[in-house]
């Protein structure tokens, strides 16, 4: 088993593209990789791991992608302890069309996990980004990455590649 887990919804592969690059760009041999719709069974499997990347675009009205539904329903019900364990999240979404939700299924998910006791890292500037609302930010920083491949696809690789090297350290840094 590699020491981080990847784990990605992903309804029409934005987000999966970029899980893959997060991949790439860190190390394959570090990171196990598991897509919510094909290899993901229950949430114990996220327990596996000290270090963690959850993928998850946005859908509906600032809701998680429907694969991780049914998981975050569980684990709020559950509360499974997550303290120990080390988070990032990544995520599509549309600043333009759906500027009133960007990325808020990454709010929700930071929520979630912050509230599971888990330590969440990987926060990104929001400067370059144009909406009127998202629930994915704190203190004026998105929570984790947000990748607008509708509007903005010639950004996606820069921002991939400078969220990935402000979690090298962590990530990588302490194996
Ligand atoms: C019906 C619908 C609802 C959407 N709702 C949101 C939203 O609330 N917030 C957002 O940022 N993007 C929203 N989007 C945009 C998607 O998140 C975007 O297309 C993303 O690239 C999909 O990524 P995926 O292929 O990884 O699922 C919506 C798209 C559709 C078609």
């Amino acid at each position: 088993m590699a020491k981080i887990g990847i784990f990605y919804g992903s309804t029409s592969g934005i987000t999966e593209e970029i899980a893959m690059k997060v991949r790439e760009k860190l190390g394959e041999s570090l990171c196990d990789i598991y897509s919510m719709e094909e290899d993901f069974d229950e949430y114990s499997q996220f327990l596996e791991y000290e270090y963690l990347l959850f993928g998850c675009s946005t859908w509906g009205a600032g809701d998680v992608q429907n694969d991780w539904r049914d998981p975050v329903f569980e684990m709020e019900l559950d509360k499974p302890d997550f303290s120990g364990k080390t988070i990032a999240l990544f995520g599509a979404g549309d600043q333009v069309d759906h500027g009133t939700e960007f990325v808020s299924a990454l709010g929700k998910l930071h929520k979630l996990f912050h509230g599971l006791g888990a330590t969440l890292v990987g926060e990104f500037p929001n400067n370059g980004y144009s909406f009127e609302h998202s629930s994915a930010l704190l203190n004026d920083k998105f929570v984790g990455l947000p990748i607008d491949e509708v509007n903005q696809s010639e950004k996606t690789e820069e921002r991939i590649t400078q969220w990935v090297e402000s979690l090298r350290p962590i990530f990588v840094g302490s194996s």
